[in-house]
Order: C-alpha cells, then structure tokens, then sequence
C-alpha cells in the first residue's frame, strides 16, 4: 500500500503551480483527507472548460458555488445559470457550522465566512436585470437552428433578413420578423420576386407555424428592447471581485427550447463581442450552466453542432464553460472531449445502467497508482469528489480524490427581503428595466401597406374620372417612403447580423 509521504508528494509535484490558482480542497487517500495536500487549479487553464457531475445531494451545487467564490475573490467575473434557484446565498456570508470548521481543519486551510458581489438577471416577468435580444441581432444562422428550418426555409430566412436590411427595417421581436414573412409572400410578393426571386407560400408557411412554437415557449419574452450588452457580465465591484451574475431559471426548467435558444444567443454574442486573447495568465468570464441536460437532451443534431463549435471557438476569448449535470453521459461525447477540469462527485450503483455509466465515466479519468476509480467513484462522500484538471502546461493533473473546502457564503437561500434588497439597489435592473417599442418593421411595413393601398384606391378614381396620370408623379408615389432610421441600435444589430451571416 502507498505511503502518505508518497501521495503527499505525488499531489504536491502533480498541482504545483507558477502563476495564481484556486484552492478547491485536500487530496485524499483510502477515504482519508491528507492535511495541505492540496488540489490546486491554474487560472491560466480555467477557460479551457469543465463539467461538475455526481448523483443528486453529492454537492455538486455547493462545487459550483465555492467555484464561483473564488473566481470572484480573484477578480473573476462569473455567470450562473441557476435552475432551481438554490445559488442567491452568494450575497450573504456563511453562518458556519462546526463541521464546516472540522472539514476545513481536515483539509488545512482557514474558513473565512464571505459575502460576495450579486447581480440577479432574469429571462421572464420575475424581477431581475431583463436579459433581451433583438432578432436582428440573433441573426438569420441562429434562428435557422434554433428553429430547426430547411436548407430552404434556411435561405428564405436569410432573404428576409436582407431585406430588412437592404430597406432599414429594425427586427426587434418575433412581431417583427413575422409581419415581414408574411409581407413577402402577401402584399409584397412583387417587389420580393423581383428582387430576390420567388418564395414559396408553403415554406413561409412552414416557418411561421415554428415560430409560433417558440413563442408560446415564452420566447417573445426574450426577443425585444433594451437588448442585454454582454460586456456588462464582466463587473468588477469596488474592492476588486467579480460580479457573480445569477440568472434565474426556475421559470423555465420546462421550456427547454427556450432556455436552448437563450444559451446559444448568449454565447455566439460573447463570441462576437469579446476580443481575441490569445494565451492569457485568466480567464475573462466564467459561465456555469446547471442541470445542462436541459440544454442537450431536447436539441436538435443542427443546434447540438452549433453549440459544440462555440465551445471550441470561445475558448480562446477567455471564457470557460462549466457544466453541471447528473452523468457525465448527458452531455455530448464531442463536448466532453474538450473538457479541462472534471470534478465528479459520487455516482450510485443501483442498476445495470448504472454499473456501465461508472465503467464509462472511470475510463474517461487519467489512470491512478493510489486508486481504483470505479471503486472510488461510488465510494465518495457528500463534498468529496474525484478532481482532475489542467496544468499551466495544459498537461492533466494527477486523479485526485478530493476533500472539497466548503462555500465561504449561505448555503441556503436568500429570504425574499434579502432578494429584494439585491434587486432594488441594482443598477442593471434600472438600466435594462424600461420597455422600449420602438418603430421597427411591423410598423414600417403596415404604414407601407396602407400607403399602397390608399395609392391604388386613387389610381383607380382617377382611372374612373379618365384623368391622365403624369409619368413622373407616378413614379415618385410608387416609390414607398421608408423611413431611414439610424439610432445606435439598429446600427449595431445590422453589424451582428452581417457577422452572423459571413460565418
Ligand atoms: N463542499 C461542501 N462543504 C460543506 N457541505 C457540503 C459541501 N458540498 C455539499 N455539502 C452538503 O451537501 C448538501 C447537498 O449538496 P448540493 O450541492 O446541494 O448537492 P447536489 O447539487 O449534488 O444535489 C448541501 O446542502 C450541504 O449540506
Ligand atoms: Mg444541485
């Protein structure tokens, strides 16, 4: 059997690090926390992804939290998307508990009860910073995919979007986009065939029942004004923390077409906003998406590879994606690969299944001399997991059966008052706050409908009075008066869409 000294010395060289680090907790060795042997992660490697997975009451949550505290202590600005509503504690220090202090003892370093920097953000009417898009700015690929459209369907989706375009017509909500729809095949089917070639009625058609679809998943909740500027996840409060930016999600844990087309609008505008990095001593924002399941179970194969090429591409922007989720199995093997921290709190082995998920997930860790993974992997207790992550060089850290420190904020949740208090003195929640309704295609396309109209009941008079109508007058009145608008945000959502399209 291995000596203490040896495995102290294998954790020792295995998480030594040059540059700044988190401290998740004490390595372990046949169930026994070894005192300041310590797992360490680089900060340098935290944008290169991860996943946090363990049966339900393992502690998972709680990882995701002291995670979350540290990124912030280290001026590391995070975003939680929070299922169940269980993470608002972050804002109020712990109480402490005496085996808080035991587990700490255990594993060697101080417990300081801490309170930390909140935002709360929302998706729907629950209060909250209002986190929105325009459809200009979620651009003709994503909507494609999110929809789930044919390669046709996909190219009329694009002629709608340049059109809009090409006239200035802002596509701030689903109002917008389907008024346009119909538009092309209705009122101004002349002037589309002329200028983009026909478009069939069906697949309209088509693409307006999908759309319906997602509204009543709420989506029309998420698209409009003020849209959300993603540069306004990355605060830093006056003491040099991170914001910890907690979206609320408990609303719509059954909408997961929603939640999905959320997650891949959020990230494709980080994409498209945040610089390049290259290599950096720390990551720029760090994104936990609990329950991720939700996000892959119900996708389609078009918005699975979506996702899968962000989680490539981000990577180099500074971002890290972290994943919670029950098995490692819920989520895509091509998403797995690319992940560099693995925190894999206990599994249970009831069923069949279950022995073959734990083979699986064992096979997926870094070979141990001092332990038998399956044996481990079901072994754990509550707050303990099996870690392994990335060195500065990139290079996999020893397997290490981890006694994990313990959240230095509540555990449980905030009362409402204590909810209340967080919103109110946001200014993000002032910011985003008012609905605005601007003018925006709907508006332009029925004023110009109405205008044909008019021009036709006159040409028709006139025709009946048999008065000759002048070329010139004509030509000017056919030409439809469209409005040229040139606020800031239209500017900006014309530029996203033209990314969008070029990828
Ligand atoms: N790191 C930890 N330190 C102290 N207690 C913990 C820790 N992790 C888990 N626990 C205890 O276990 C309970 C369940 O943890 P939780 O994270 O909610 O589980 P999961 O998310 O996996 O269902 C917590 O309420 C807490 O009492
Ligand atoms: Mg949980």
């Amino acid at each position: 059997m291995a000596s203490k000294e040896d495995f102290f010395e294998h954790i020792e060289k295995g998480y030594s690090t040059k540059g700044d680090f988190i401290t998740m907790g004490a390595a372990m060795l046949n169930g026994e926390a070894i005192n300041s042997a310590l797992v360490k992660v680089p900060l340098k490697t935290l944008n290169r992804h991860g996943l946090i997975a363990g049966a339900t009451g393992t502690g998972k949550t709680k990882t995701l939290q002291v995670l979350a505290e540290n990124l912030s202590d280290k001026g590391i600005p995070v975003l939680l998307m929070d299922l169940k509503g269980d993470l608002s504690g972050l804002a109020q220090p712990s109480p402490g508990h005496p085996k808080i202090d035991e587990r700490h003892a255990k594993i060697g370093i101080p417990f300081e009860p801490k309170r930390f920097p909140v935002e709360i953000l929302s998706l729907s009417e629950q209060d909250g910073v209002k986190l929105r898009a325009t459809v200009s700015e979620f651009g003709p690929v994503l909507l494609s995919r999110i929809l789930d459209l044919s390669e046709t369907q996909e190219g009329i989706t694009a002629v709608i979007f340049k059109y809009c375009d090409d006239n200035k017509l802002p596509l701030l909500d689903l109002k917008d986009f389907k008024k346009v729809l119909q538009y092309a095949t209705g009122e101004g089917k002349e002037e589309f065939t002329k200028e983009y070639g026909r478009i069939s009625t069906s697949s309209t058609g088509t693409i307006l029942r999908k759309i319906i679809e997602l509204e009543q998943q709420g989506a029309d909740l998420f698209f409009g004004e003020k849209s959300f500027d993603v540069n306004d996840l990355t605060r830093i409060d006056e003491e040099g923390r991170g914001y910890i930016n907690i979206l609320r999600l408990t609303d719509i844990q059954d909408r997961p077409k929603l939640f999905s087309t959320f997650m891949l609008s959020l990230l494709a505008e980080i994409y498209d906003t945040f610089p390049e990095l290259g290599d950096s001593e720390r990551p720029e924002l760090i994104l936990f998406i609990d329950e991720a399941h939700l996000i892959f179970n119900e996708a389609s194969k078009a918005l699975l590879d979506q996702i899968e090429s962000i989680v490539k591409l981000i990577r180099s922007k500074g971002i890290g994606l972290y994943f919670v989720t029950q098995n490692p199995t819920d989520v895509p093997n091509e998403v797995l690969a690319q992940l560099g921290l693995k925190v894999q709190h206990a599994l249970r082995a009831f069923t069949a299944r279950d022995r073959k998920a734990i083979k699986l997930t064992a096979e997926n860790y870094p070979l141990s001399e001092f332990y038998d993974t399956k044996e481990v992997l079901t072994s754990l207790g509550i707050g303990e997991a099996l870690i392994s992550a990335l060195d500065e060089k990139g290079r996999p850290t020893p397997l290490a059966a981890t006694l994990l420190r313990a959240p230095m904020s509540r555990m449980d949740i905030l009362t409402e008052n204590e909810l209340k208090d967080v919103i109110d003195s946001s200014k993000l929640v002032k910011k985003y706050g008012e609905v605005i309704d601007r003018e925006s295609a709907y508006e332009i396309l029925n004023e110009k409908i109405e205008k044909a109209e008019e021009l036709a009941k006159e040409e028709k008079e006139e025709a009946q009075t048999k008065r000759r109508t002048s070329n010139t007058r004509r030509s000017t009145r056919q030409n439809p008066v469209i409005k040229v608008l040139t606020s800031a945000t239209f500017i900006r959502g014309v530029l996203g869409v033209l990314k969008k399209v070029m990828r």
